[in-house]
C-alpha cells in the first residue's frame, strides 16, 4: 500500500535517474496502463518524451480527439497521432478468422510503430505500461507454455531491432494501484477507470470481416450503451461492457416501410479476474432504453439482442 503523492515523488525521481537526458518514446493506445505511464514519464521528463498514438480504425467513438485532448492539449505531452485507418482496414480485408485478425492487427501495429520510432532517430528508450500482472504472466507463459485459448496481443512485444532500452516504471504496480497513480498524477476519474479494452479492439468485435462501415456503426451503438449505463450507474457495476456487431441482416419495420439492417449484441459482465464471468442482470427498463436509442439513432441497426451467456462456456469477447 502506498502513499500516493509520495510514490510518485520516487517514482519521478526514479526516472530521472534511470534515463538521465536521454529520449523516450511510448506507444499510447489510450488504454488505462499506457495512459498513467505516459503522464508518469511526462511529469518526469517532459519534452523528453515523445507518444505515438495509433489510430487503427477500430477504437471507441471520439477516442483519437480524447486522446490528443487529455495529452497533447492539457498535459503538454508531444504525441505523434498517426492515423492508420485505411492501412489495418486494407490489411484486414477478406480476412474473417478471429486469430487471424489478431495477428494483422499486431503485426500492423509494430510495423506502423517502428516507422515512426524510426523517424524519432535520437530515441534510446522505448517506455511501456507493463503493471506488475503482465510481468507475471510472461513469466509464467515462458515456463508452463500457456494454454491459450485466444492470443491476446498487447501493445507490448515489440521487437528487439529497434534497438532500444526498456522502460517500465509500472511494472511493481498492481492495476488498482495504477488507477491511483493516475488520479495523483491528474487523469480524468472516467479515464482511469474505464473498463478494459482489447488490443485488437473492434476488430474483434465485429464478427468475420471487418469493413469500416460495420466499425462506424458498432462505435455509434457502442456509445450509447456506454452513456446509458453510466447515466444509470450502472457502469461501475459492470466489469466489462461493450456493444458487438453481428454482420446478420433481419427485416423489420419502421414507419410504413419495411427495413433489412444488421443486429448488435449488448454484452456486461461481473468478474473478478476476467477468466469467469456472469452476465449482468441489468434492469430491462435500462436495456429498452438502449435498445430504442440504438435502432432510432443508429441508421443500419433494426435488432438489438442481450447476451445471457456465462464465461465459461462462452467468452467475455466474441471472438
Ligand atoms: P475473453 O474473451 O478471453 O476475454 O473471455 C477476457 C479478457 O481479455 C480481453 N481480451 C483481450 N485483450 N487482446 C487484449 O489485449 C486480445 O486479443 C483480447 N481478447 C480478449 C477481453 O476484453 C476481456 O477483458
Amino acid at each position: 500500500d502506498w502513499n500516493m503523492p509520495d510514490y510518485v515523488g520516487e517514482a519521478v525521481d526514479r526516472i530521472r535517474a534511470q534515463v538521465g537526458h536521454e529520449e523516450v518514446i511510448l506507444g499510447l493506445s489510450g488504454g488505462v496502463d499506457s495512459s498513467v505511464a505516459a503522464a508518469l514519464i511526462h511529469r518526469a521528463l517532459g519534452d523528453q518524451l515523445t507518444c505515438v498514438f495509433v489510430d487503427n480504425g477500430l477504437l471507441r467513438l471520439n477516442e483519437a480527439e480524447q486522446v490528443m485532448h487529455t495529452f497533447a492539449r492539457n498535459l503538454g505531452v508531444k504525441v505523434v497521432h498517426v492515423d492508420a485507418s485505411a492501412q489495418f482496414m486494407g490489411h484486414l480485408q477478406g480476412v474473417s478468422d478471429p486469430e487471424q485478425k489478431r495477428k494483422i492487427i499486431g503485426r500492423e501495429f509494430v510495423a506502423v510503430f517502428q516507422a515512426e520510432a524510426a523517424k524519432l532517430a535520437n530515441a534510446k528508450w522505448l517506455a511501456q505500461g507493463t503493471i506488475y500482472p503482465d510481468v507475471i504472466e510472461s513469466a509464467g507463459a515462458k515456463t508452463k507454455k500457456a494454454h491459450t485459448i485466444k492470443s491476446h496481443h498487447n501493445v507490448g512485444g515489440l521487437p528487439e531491432e529497434l534497438n532500444l532500452k526498456l522502460l517500465e516504471p509500472l511494472r511493481e504496480l498492481f492495476k488498482d494501484e495504477v488507477r491511483e497513480l493516475g488520479v495523483a498524477l491528474g487523469l480524468a476519474h472516467d479515464m482511469v477507470y474505464r473498463h478494459p479494452f482489447p488490443g485488437p479492439g473492434l476488430g474483434v468485435r465485429i464478427l468475420g470481416e471487418v469493413k469500416a462501415e460495420f466499425a462506424d456503426l458498432l462505435r455509434r451503438a457502442d456509445a450509447i450503451f456506454i452513456d446509458e449505463l453510466r447515466a444509470a450507474g450502472w457502469y461501475e457495476k459492470t466489469s466489462q461492457a461493450f456493444a458487438v456487431f453481428l454482420p446478420v441482416k433481419s427485416v423489420g419495420v419502421m414507419g410504413d416501410g419495411r427495413t433489412y439492417e444488421y443486429v448488435v449484441a449488448l454484452r456486461a459482465v461481473e468478474t473478478q479476474d476476467f477468466m469467469t464471468a456472469q452476465w449482468a442482470e441489468l434492469p430491462h427498463s435500462l436495456l429498452g432504453k438502449v435498445s430504442s436509442r440504438i435502432i432510432n439513432e443508429v441508421r443500419g441497426i433494426n435488432r438489438v439482442v442481450y447476451d445471457i451467456s456465462g464465461k465459461p462456456p462462452a467468452t467475455i469477447e466474441w471472438e
